[in-house]
């Protein structure tokens, strides 16, 4: 593939908040939507009134943003019944009837971009700034995913025919995909894998995170309108019980999951487990992220790039920084640096414009970040916490965390939010830490700062993980650039936002034809 296989498409230009003349006309139109409710609940309801469950703000426990009513076992059943009766249709529409939807789609999102982002900052906790790059990242992912559509869908490949025989190659739907997504990435992540599937010509029955179904509810909502018929993209809102009862189902052809390792596993075994077709399995998972600093690193740059790392999005990204080795001829130096612009950091109410950090998704998330504090504190090793403001009393806010620790292999899971830890490593050891790094089992991000050729060649040739990233922070993955997703323990690929990822929700047929 050449190295712009769009050259017509661009990603959207997002929304620039250093302009006055643009930011404040963008503030008060997200004041007006500061007390509106929102409500999600399946596309397709039986009569039977399930519970409505409410969704309150991660940064206020005591504000409600609307409620959330999970879809009954009756109600999976149907859905799945509408999007298999409906899917060959939606197959043999092509690819590029099913693009001009997706691109409609886009263009409803970007048409609401008020009520995105205002939901992305009241139901997910969201800064204004990570609000707009998340709402620009679901945007990217349906553009791109339709240039895909037309790229793989748009009639078969022609085949050598050496003994005179006709032969073509398509590609073409599985069936009906379940994508489940987490709450980190309510609209993006919602949409990618969604997208994707409905690329391919699937049908897709979408179950987000418990967290974050409001989100969800819009943006199916916004493609309904767009002209993506309701039975071609449901909605089924609920906890991890109805996850359970859509991918225990033996129509489902295929899931596409984002979430923790764990979970990937159980839904493995439960695919692994039902009758049915053998179901395509992709998930993208979780991280022991690192980054390598060296002598040779520049130190503003490297204080600036493991501070978005680390901290940006309260630490809760899939690909965080969350173990920082540094060359210990440089490491007090450095962490002095690092431990000023992380004192600097402002904390608190994602809806206030200067805030860097706020608050994480809900209070079971904030008691395991504490727990695994506390546990460090007990080693008895360097701790650096901030101090919390005090209008932080009613949400689930972390006070941004630094730690040193003696390796990566000393911790047991993923510590999903705003907790950096620290190692110290002789130049010598540079072989040892790349295999403690390969060794956790993960293999997601991973960052090295460094401007000695030789070993950026040498790590490059080591690590083992999806996105490696030089002199520069490592999150953010921008769609088409830096296509994204890990190995391992962090996900079976293919990468989000890449050319090999719509092709892994198809299958494939071949015709032959004898003259
Ligand atoms: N794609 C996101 C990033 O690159 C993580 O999920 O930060």
């Amino acid at each position: 593939l050449p190295a712009d296989i769009f050259p017509g498409r661009r990603n959207s230009a997002g929304i620039d908040i250093s302009d006055p003349l643009v930011r404040e006309p963008l503030l008060e139109r997200l004041a007006v939507l500061d007390t509106r409710r929102w409500h999600a609940e399946p596309t397709f309801r039986s009569p039977e009134q399930g519970e409505v469950a409410p969704i309150t703000q991660p940064q206020d426990l005591t504000h409600e943003v609307g409620t959330r009513r999970d879809a009954l076992p009756e109600e999976i059943d149907v859905a799945i019944t509408r999007a298999m009766a409906i899917q060959p249709g939606w197959d043999s529409l092509g690819g590029e009837k099913r693009a001009l939807l997706l691109e409609a789609a886009a263009d409803r999102f970007e048409a609401h971009t008020n009520e995105i982002i205002s939901l992305c900052q009241r139901e997910a906790g969201k800064t204004l700034m990570d609000a707009i790059l998340e709402l620009r990242e679901g945007v990217d992912f349906l553009r791109y995913y339709a240039n895909e559509a037309r790229r793989l869908f748009s009639g078969p490949i022609p085949l050598p025919g050496p003994t005179g025989e006709e032969n073509r190659l398509s590609l073409h739907g599985r069936g009906v995909f379940a994508t489940i997504s987490p709450w980190n990435f309510p609209l993006a992540i919602f949409i990618g894998p969604a997208a994707a599937a409905l690329a391919a010509g699937n049908a897709v029955i979408a179950k987000p995170a418990e967290q974050t179904p409001l989100i969800a509810a819009l943006a199916v909502k916004l493609c309904h309108e767009a002209g993506i018929p309701e039975d071609v993209f449901q909605l089924l809102p609920g906890a991890g019980e109805v996850g359970q009862l859509i991918t225990s189902d033996p129509r489902l052809a295929g899931v596409a999951f984002t979430g923790s390792t764990q979970t990937a596993q159980a839904i493995n075994r439960t695919l692994a487990a039902r009758e049915g077709p053998i179901a395509t399995f992709i998930a993208e998972t979780g991280g022991q992220n690192a980054m390598i600093v060296d002598s040779s690193a520049l130190p503003e740059q490297v204080t600036r790039d493991v501070v978005n790392s680390a901290f940006q999005s309260a630490g809760q990204r899939c690909s965080a920084l969350r173990v920082l080795y540094l060359q210990e001829d440089i490491a007090d130096e450095t962490l002095t640096m690092i431990k000023g612009a992380f004192e600097a950091l402002t904390i608190g109410d994602p809806e206030e414009l200067p805030t860097d950090v706020g608050p994480v998704i809900d209070p079971d998330a904030k008691a395991a970040l504490e727990r695994h504090v506390a546990r460090r504190k007990k080693h008895g090793r360097m701790v650096w916490r901030r101090k919390m403001p005090r209008n932080t009393a009613a949400g689930c806010f972390v006070a941004p965390t630094i730690i040193e620790i003696d390796s990566i292999l000393d911790l047991r899971r993923e510590n999903f939010g705003p907790i950096l830890h620290v190692v110290r490593f002789k130049a010598s050891e540079l072989g040892r830490v790349i295999e403690d790094i390969n060794a956790t089992g993960y293999g997601l991000t991973l960052g090295l700062h460094s401007r000695i050729e030789a070993t950026r060649r040498f790590v490059e040739a080591r690590a083992r993980v999806g996105n490696f990233y030089v002199n520069r922070n490592q999150i953010g993955a921008v769609v088409e650039s830096q296509p994204f997703g890990g190995e391992g323990m962090s996900g079976t690929g293919p990468k989000a936002g890449g050319p090999h990822y719509v092709a892994r929700f198809a299958t494939e047929r071949v015709v032959c034809i004898d003259t």
